[in-house]
């Protein structure tokens, strides 16, 4: 499974991408709003830290103009991935940009209707968001579960990306149903190393290594 940072804090990217952990990013308009800075310098930074995908989103609506935004996009570095929303307009998009030999990631996705037409578009990536289904008391896992079952069923190959996570647990769930990608916050990224009792068992094991007052070093 991969792991992709959702942020586009530089910072952020390169303090993960040291622990190798790091395999892509994802950006969006609200999170470009967020780090307060130019959306083409930035996404240049962020390509330059991490080897895998970068997505970086159009905001047009209309098909023609998020072509030319995404292949303005793509001009600034080969792992650019094209973000185009899951409209019939972001469809045309998809199928003209994946045709041109770019990576599309298709985002704002809820349905797994709207990920079979993602699929069909040619999308490298489909990005259903979790975390926005379970706000509004609908089961985001299992919209990932079940996309998972019609794209096997086909054999698209499509990547699945799950985004909008907004806890460690579905991270390890969307593992075992059998997501491609996730992405998260970096802050939950670092959380999934957390457990009370390795933290107890790493106190005890101090504790005694001072007793035997010995030195590996
Ligand atoms: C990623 O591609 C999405 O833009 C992101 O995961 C959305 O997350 P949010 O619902 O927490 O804003």
């Amino acid at each position: 499974m991969k792991f992709f940072a959702d942020t586009a804090e530089i910072e952020e990217i390169a303090e993960l991408a040291a622990t190798g952990m790091v395999d892509g990013v994802t950006t969006n308009p609200s999170l470009i709003m967020k780090s307060g800075r130019d959306i083409l310098e930035v996404t240049r930074e962020i390509c330059a830290l991490v080897d895998g995908p970068v997505s970086a989103e159009v905001v047009s609506l209309e098909a023609a103009e998020m072509i030319a935004e995404g292949r303005k996009l793509a001009e600034i570095a080969d792992n650019i991935a094209i973000k185009v929303p899951l409209t019939w307009d972001g469809l045309k998009a998809c199928k003209t940009l994946t045709g041109e030999g770019r990576m599309v990631n298709v985002t704002l996705c809820f349905s797994a209707n709207q990920a079979l037409l993602a699929a069909k578009a040619g999308a490298t990536f489909v990005s259903p968001f979790v975390g926005r289904l379970d706000d509004i008391n609908l089961d985001g896992l299992e919209l990932i579960s079940d996309i998972r079952t019609i794209y096997d069923n086909y054999g698209f190959e499509t990547q699945i990306l799950a985004a909008s996570i907004r806890a460690v647990n579905h991270i390890s769930e969307c593992a075992l149903i059998g997501a491609d990608v996730v992405t998260a916050p970096p802050a939950i990224l670092k959380k999934m190393a957390d457990h009370p009792l390795t933290d107890k068992g790493l106190d005890a094991f101090m504790r005694d290594w001072a007793k035997t007052g010995q030195r590996i070093l």
